[in-house]
């Protein structure tokens, strides 16, 4: 197969690494444009990047001469880990000029005509983007810590019907990028408050498991209490969750249905897809970081069991820059191309 060409829109951050890193071996795509700020544009990538994978830069890109958001792209596919502050006008510009843009910033993810995809729950929305009036479209995934518990919830309220959600997040530090959090600040301690994380944790699920209706979304209608906090580790998301639903089943039966929940990617075999999206754990002491997320593209769930005040309580984790951001679009614009859309 002839491998398509892509940028990279802000390659220099955090997850724009991690999009050089799993682009090195992607049987579809290979990175062809390093975009960033003026910062870094016109330096080799290697100098430009303060680089923060635990693997070496691949050989492809090191010396790549890293571009600036003003000079004109010739790859028809741009992922993008832009930061929000510039995403939202980068990003349209883009798509006015025919790119296909797949985003992880949260500037575009509620506007009507954008999807905001999780292939495995919502691939029929990826449907809006026929309604977007540019050359190119915006296809957009969600928050981080938003993906692990849609994830999970999809088939429960596919199943039972959610009525309400309450979620407690703790979060890695590598979820606010590069520089981030100061390491004084963040060292022995946790912090309890992320800037504009629990509104989006409290709408975009919303929004991911509502009901596509003559080409708009109805959002799910369940409300979600959500709280976050940072906390001292690198890479991963924990949440604990507390879920009602309608239609209550014994614990056993809800395990069984998170593992065996599967959509899409699976069914068509995508690369980026993992073999189950959810993965269920047993031992009261899992899920935990250091064990379970690796470079997964899974969310993680343990310590399912009932609920004296709603009906059930879990805890959730998943790696913030893989399946939380890079990893997800990937597997957005393999899930575009397989349902027949064309760069
Ligand atoms: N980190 C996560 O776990 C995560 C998860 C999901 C979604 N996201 C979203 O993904 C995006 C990237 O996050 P990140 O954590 O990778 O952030 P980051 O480490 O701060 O990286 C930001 C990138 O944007 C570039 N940039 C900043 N200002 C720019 C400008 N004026 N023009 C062009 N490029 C500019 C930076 O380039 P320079 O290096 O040249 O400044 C850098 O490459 C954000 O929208 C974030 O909300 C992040």
């Amino acid at each position: 197969m002839k491998r398509i060409p892509v940028g990279i829109l802000g390659a220099t951050g955090a997850v724009g690494q991690k999009f050089v890193r799993l682009l090195e071996h992607h049987p579809q795509f290979f990175c062809a444009e390093l975009v960033a700020s003026e910062r870094s544009s016109g330096k080799r990538y290697t100098d430009a990047c303060n680089w923060i994978e635990d693997t070496d830069i691949p050989e492809q890109v090191r010396s790549m001469t890293v571009k600036g958001v003003d000079e004109p792209l010739e790859s028809p596919l741009l992922f993008s880990g832009l930061d929000s502050s510039v995403a939202r006008d980068f990003e349209r510009t883009y798509a006015e000029k025919g790119h296909i843009v797949i985003s992880n910033a949260s500037s575009h993810r509620m506007e009507s005509d954008v999807p905001l995809l999780i292939p495995e729950v919502n691939i029929d929305h990826l449907r809006l983007i026929e309604k977007q009036t540019t050359p190119g479209k915006i296809i957009t995934n969600s928050n981080c810590v938003t993906m692990f518990l849609a994830l999970v919830c999809a088939p429960i309220h596919r199943e039972l019907e959610i009525t309400s959600i309450y979620v407690s997040s703790m979060q890695a530090v590598s979820g606010a990028g590069f520089p981030g959090v100061a390491s004084l600040s963040i060292l022995d301690n946790v912090i309890p408050y992320i800037k504009n994380e629990e509104e989006k944790l409290e709408t975009e699920p919303r929004r991911i498991l509502g009901t596509l209706k003559e080409d708009r979304v109805v959002p799910a209608s369940f409300p979600i209490s959500a709280q976050c906090n940072r906390i001292p580790v690198i890479n991963g998301h924990v949440m604990t969750l507390n879920i009602s639903v309608k239609n209550s089943v014994p614990v056993e039966d809800l395990s069984t249905l998170l593992s065996e929940f599967s959509g899409y990617p699976q069914k068509q075999k995508l690369f980026s897809a993992p073999t189950s999206p959810v993965i269920v754990h047993k031992d009261p002491f899992s899920p935990q970081i250091r064990k379970c997320i690796s470079h997964s593209m899974s969310a993680s769930v343990g310590r399912i069991r009932s609920c004296s005040n709603v009906d059930y309580k879990m805890v959730v984790a998943g790696h913030n820059t893989v399946r939380g951001a890079a990893g997800a679009a990937l597997l957005n614009a393999e899930a575009y191309l397989a349902k027949g859309y064309t760069l």
